[in-house]
């Protein structure tokens, strides 16, 4: 992977630039190029070869602090199809699904990209992520995000375009999955195939944004008999502002996110004994069902337009980044897109395999 984490600040590298009043601003360092402030402009040259962390005056003598951005900057700011999951949750499902180096692990919906950075970063070069989404608009998204971020599509990473409940069997023999993450409104269709897939041990865990869904995941999980007890959890995240005397949480925090609920496979023909006795099981009726609708579980829909414009942010995005990485490595100049369906560049058609 080519993501630069630390160094004196090259040509290519994204910046992010803090002005007066904490204003941000993120630029590509190109040699010669110039950055514009509010008032005043600041050289990419004078950047170029200084320590990350550095102060810098623009032409008229206002201090900048550029840094290079975190992950959790850039999840933040690159473009989105589909809601994504918040840093503060993403590093919860690291911690709790126990993503580690050179982890075989399947995700689904892929949405935005924004766990398959986390993921990909996780799991390093020796690991696979096997990514699925049934929407090909959100894949593009995802696509470009990850290639802007690494500069290139890492080797490990393969997106199918499906519903994984049909397309894991396919992709994936039994029992060959490290982990599983689920984010995606039905979870509880694709429990069977994950539990198919999953190896004895492994962690299967969904990421749901309503109390209704999440009752349904832990029923299902529970009901296959196949799984640990499912433990869900809740992840906030309070602020403090700590200055002089005056220390005290923040006024504002993020409410609500979303609930994670975790499961390990057990062992084929295993039985928990904690469920032999298990005293009643817990049923739903018609009307629970209709609440676990799309519309009533408040998903909102984005039109395709938007969709289309944001793929288009998020390709050129892509495009700047890999064309960087091609110069760096001595490719030919070419003025055609590298992502999208006319090159053989970094990223294949929509539907086909990455890896
Ligand atoms: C909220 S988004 C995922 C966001 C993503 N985790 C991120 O951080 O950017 C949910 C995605 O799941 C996809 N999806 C829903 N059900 C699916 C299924 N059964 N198989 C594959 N993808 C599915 C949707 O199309 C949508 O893109």
């Amino acid at each position: 992977m080519t993501a630069q984490y630390s160094g004196p600040f090259r040509e290519g590298d994204r910046v992010q630039l803090t002005g007066p009043k904490g204003k941000l601003n993120s630029i590509t360092l190109e040699s010669g190029k110039v950055f514009h402030t509010h008032r005043g402009f600041i050289d990419h040259d004078a950047l170029i070869g200084l320590p990350d962390g550095s102060v810098v005056s623009n032409s008229v003598g206002v201090e900048h602090l550029a840094l290079r951005p975190l992950l959790t900057d850039f999840v933040m700011s690159m473009p989105r199809g589909a809601a994504i999951i918040y840093p503060k949750d993403a590093a919860q499902i690291l911690a709790q699904a126990d993503i580690f180096p050179g982890a075989t692990v399947v995700e689904a919906g892929v949405g935005s990209g924004a766990l398959s950075l986390w993921l990909l970063r996780a799991i390093g070069p020796e690991g696979r992520l096997s990514s699925f989404e049934r929407r090909d608009e959100f894949a593009d998204v995802a696509r470009a995000n990850v290639a802007a971020y690494f500069g290139h599509v890492p080797d490990g990473w393969s997106v199918t375009i499906g519903d994984l409940a049909e397309a894991l069997p396919e992709q994936h023999p039994s029992h060959s999955v490290d982990r599983v993450v689920l984010d995606m409104l039905a979870p509880w269709e694709c429990v069977p195939a994950v539990a198919a897939a999953l190896k004895p041990g492994g962690v299967v865990l969904c990421y749901v944004a309503t109390v209704t869904q999440l009752s349904r995941v832990v029923e299902a999980l529970r009901d296959a008999d196949a799984f640990t007890n499912p433990v869900p959890s809740e992840t906030m995240i309070r602020g403090w502002h700590v200055e002089g005397l005056a220390v005290r949480p923040d006024h504002r925090m993020i409410g609500h996110t979303g609930f994670l609920v975790t499961a390990r496979r057990l062992a084929p023909g295993a039985v928990l004994p904690e469920l032999k006795r298990r005293a009643s099981k817990t049923d739903f009726a018609d009307e629970d069902v209709e609440a676990w609708t799309p519309g009533a579980l408040g998903e909102r829909g984005i039109s395709a337009k938007s969709l289309r414009k944001r793929v288009r942010a998020a390709t050129a995005t892509a495009d700047a980044a890999l064309a960087r990485e091609a110069r760096a490595a001595g490719a030919p100049e070419t003025d055609a897109p590298l992502v999208g369906d006319s090159q053989p560049g970094a990223i294949p058609p929509r539907g086909d395999e990455i890896d």
